[in-house]
């Protein structure tokens, strides 16, 4: 069978799957997640490194729940907010790494709530001091987890290629955070963790911009020798005081194969990669299926060749470019219109010759982005085969936007 004829099944199964629901609806298909479970963890296969769960990129209890029971290679998540790792935690979820640092009492309260469950990263004296005195005042020892940095960094630190986000880049920075969390009675340190976003989030197969591709895989080897150094030195600079033996994070859906050069992490974080948005289609390491896709209904036939569907302007965050808008994916050979794009409430679209879409009909599109997609919908139907197995909130459902 070709990969259009596939395609063009897939759209008849999902088709027969939501007939009757109301539309726009989000389906998450369980056949599609189990196989990314399955080639995500071949990357870290033979390894002992477990696979953190990234919320940020699921957003969905039922689901975060669904992908940790896949495996027991699976061990915690990684959120991104304390208030929802405190949630998690009612939920009986039992290991949370918040890894992006919060001054927030009502933050770091929902921290201290759960100081066996939660942990929460950290980066300098004002995160460090604000745990501190949140644990002292909730009379518990908080768990921190040191955020560093292992952008490329050149000429002593005057060329800085990556994200800004922490600021200790070198083992002496980190070190000095070491000793300041040994002095705090109420913390405890838990471990360190560095993601590579500029790796990670440099999509090397991107039809979008063709020509960057072969210099950014230049950038990204570079990029990760320097990095697994730095690393390195630092699991060295930990062991020497006994440290050796903490969490060690790193890495994402499109860099999780340094756990197999990098043999200090004892854990890599995956979230999308179960998912699989359309902006993973764009790495040259990585070969996922497709797993969650919403349905817009098309009402509309404004000119033979073109269809109109309500809604749809789903658009992703971070740097604007077109790989964040969402991709029409079903039935095959859809596309949006250049002056248009995803619409607030309509979409146009162009349709292939051989596509026949009336108003009634689902079209399917791809967010960009794994766990932006709950943000618009309340629920997800859980799909397998043609039927709906089950439906299940999202955050936004359960009435969370964290
Ligand atoms: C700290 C951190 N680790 C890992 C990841 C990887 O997540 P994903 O697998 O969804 O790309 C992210 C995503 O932004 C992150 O912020």
């Amino acid at each position: 069978m070709s990969a259009a004829e596939g395609e063009r099944q897939r759209y008849e199964r999902y088709k027969r799957a939501i007939a009757g629901e109301p539309m726009p609806c989000a389906l998450v298909d369980l056949d599609a997640v189990d196989e990314n479970v399955r080639r995500m963890l071949a990357v870290v296969e033979g390894l002992k490194a477990t696979v953190r769960v990234a919320s940020k990129s699921i957003r969905c209890a039922p689901l975060l729940k669904y992908i940790l029971g896949r495996s027991e290679r699976m061990k915690g998540l990684m959120c991104y907010s304390a208030r929802e790792a405190a949630w998690l935690s009612e939920l009986g979820f039992d290991d949370q790494l918040v890894a992006y640092p919060s001054v927030q009492r009502a933050d770091l309260a929902a921290v201290c709530a759960h100081p066996d469950r939660i942990s929460i990263a950290v980066d300098c004296e004002v995160h460090v001091r604000a745990l501190a005195d949140a644990a002292a005042r909730a009379g518990v020892v908080a768990k921190a987890v040191i955020d560093f940095d292992p952008s490329l960094r050149l000429s002593g630190g005057r060329v800085h290629l990556g994200v800004r986000r922490s600021p200790l880049h070198t083992v002496d920075e980190i070190m000095r955070v070491v000793d300041r969390i040994a002095a705090e009675k109420s913390l405890v340190l838990h471990g360190v963790m560095a993601y590579e976003a500029h790796v990670a989030g440099l999509p090397d197969k991107n039809p979008f911009a063709p020509l960057m591709n072969a210099p950014y895989r230049a950038f990204k080897a570079l990029a990760r020798r320097q990095m697994k150094q730095l690393r390195s030195d630092v699991f060295e600079a930990l062991s020497r005081r006994g440290l050796g033996g903490l969490l060690y994070n790193g890495a994402g859906t499109a860099s999780a194969d340094v756990a197999r050069t990098e043999p200090w992490l004892t854990e890599v974080t995956i979230g999308s990669g179960f998912v699989a948005s359309h902006l993973f289609d764009y790495y040259e390491n990585l070969s996922l299926v497709p797993a969650a896709y919403y349905a817009l209904q098309v009402t509309r036939v404004p000119a033979p060749g073109f269809v109109t569907a309500a809604g749809g302007g789903y658009v992703a965050s971070g740097g604007a470019g077109r790989e964040k808008l969402p991709l029409p994916a079903l039935p095959p050979g859809l596309s949006l219109l250049p002056d248009e794009g995803a619409g607030e409430v309509q979409t146009p679209l162009r349709v292939p010759r051989d596509v026949s879409l009336t108003p009634g009909d689902p079209v399917f599109f791809r967010h960009s982005k794994a766990g932006e997609l709950a943000e618009h919908f309340s629920e997800y139907l859980f799909v397998r085969g043609e039927h709906v197995l089950e439906r299940v909130r999202t955050y936004r459902g359960d009435g969370y936007v964290f």
